[in-house]
């Protein structure tokens, strides 16, 4: 791929990462993305003794703004022409929308596309698990921060830590590979459950990924005290787990991965409030809406959908792209008292 066809930006970074999210509709309630709950507003309050804002109850948007299989195909295209090669469908949670398998069978198909992969909470993917398959859905990334399952209600919203388990037999069964765990670790509410998670990694034989809690819920109740570090998490794992660094898959790698106990199960801390990877980023987000964002947290976006309806060429697009790209952020700024939270939630931008 030559330079001109490339997606760079003005740091340097070539983009080869696009997620896309599919929904901004989610059935869960977690508490580090749509903290709307009284389990919610009750933990930040009563532990922390912090009451969190008010509860900006987000609306979804109308059927009418989310991009059609037809528009996400479409730009998708376009963005592996550019050098895209990996594709994330996230939400929301992406198995809210309807056929979804449809839209996996439409992108699977583009060549180029050599990565494709989901992340859901899990609750519907036994339901479609087949049909992903079928469709040509590479991997699997399922949310699981608890193993409790008053505290997986209290994290999430939904009774449904089962459900969730059984998504993990049926994605093994199916030969989804590899298949991760994404934990967002919490102070006080889920910290102490770090080693049962690690634990069920290793008896499983997958990957389970902590990931820094980092300011995109809806409430705003993020506060530095929730995080607990990934240098504290591995200072803790260590104790309990013989860990064995893993080489990065890639320049891009926002994980630190070791192996558990000298087998394949995997151990992955993703530090974004604490040891930023902005430097390296090479990811594009498309929102359901049709939004281009360059950063999780950018403050700013690129609405998409006047090209994608209007009757500009695939050419006209791919310059509108580029110029879109070369204005990526350097990096976040959490932590830095000019820090402003973006708008939209994790559930809208896709994580
Ligand atoms: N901080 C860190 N990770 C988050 N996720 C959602 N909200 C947050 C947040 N505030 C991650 C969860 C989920 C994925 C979709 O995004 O791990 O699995
Ligand atoms: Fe939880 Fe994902 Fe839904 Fe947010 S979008 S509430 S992280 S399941």
């Amino acid at each position: 791929m030559s330079p001109e066809t490339s997606l760079v930006d003005s740091h340097g970074r070539t983009l080869r990462d696009l997620r896309i999210s599919v929904t901004d509709r989610c059935n869960f309630r977690c508490l580090y993305c749509l903290p709307e709950t009284e389990a919610a507003a009750n933990f930040f309050r009563d532990r922390w003794r912090h009451t969190p804002s008010k509860a900006i109850r987000h609306s979804w948007k109308p059927k009418h703004e989310i991009l059609t299989f037809e528009e996400i195909e479409r730009f998708t295209r376009m963005a592996v022409s550019c050098g895209i090669t990996k594709i994330r469908l996230t939400g929301g949670e992406p198995l809210l929308r309807q056929n979804i398998a449809n839209l996996v069978s439409r992108l699977s198909a583009i060549e180029g596309v050599k990565d494709l992969a989901m992340t859901t909470n899990g609750f519907l993917f036994p339901k479609f698990a087949e049909a992903l398959k079928a469709a040509g859905l590479h991997r699997i990334s399922i949310s699981l921060d608890s193993f409790d399952q008053d505290n997986f209600k209290r994290l999430t919203g939904m009774a449904g830590l089962d459900e969730v388990l059984d998504s993990v037999r049926i994605a093994k069964r199916l030969g989804f590979h590899p298949i991760k765990i994404n934990a967002v670790v919490i102070r006080n509410l889920n910290d102490h459950e770090m080693e049962a998670l690690c634990h069920y990694a290793l008896d499983e034989q997958i990957a389970v990924r902590f990931i820094e809690f980092m300011p995109l819920d809806s409430t705003k109740s993020w506060q530095r005290d929730y995080v607990v570090s990934s240098s504290e998490i591995l200072d803790r794992l260590r104790n309990r787990f013989e860990l064995t660094p893993r080489k990065p898959n890639h320049s891009a790698e926002t994980a630190q991965r070791w192996r558990i106990n000298g087998t394949d199960a995997e151990l992955g801390l993703i530090a974004p409030v604490t040891q930023p990877f902005c430097g390296h980023c090479n990811r594009l987000r498309l929102t359901a809406d049709g939004q281009v964002r360059t950063c999780l947290f950018s403050l700013r976006e690129h609405d998409f959908k006047p090209f994608l309806r209007g009757d500009a060429s695939d050419q006209e697009m791919i310059d509108g792209l580029k110029a879109i790209v070369a204005q990526k952020e350097a990096g976040h700024r959490i932590g830095q008292t000019d820090f402003i939270q973006p708008a939209r939630t994790m559930s809208c931008i896709g994580g």
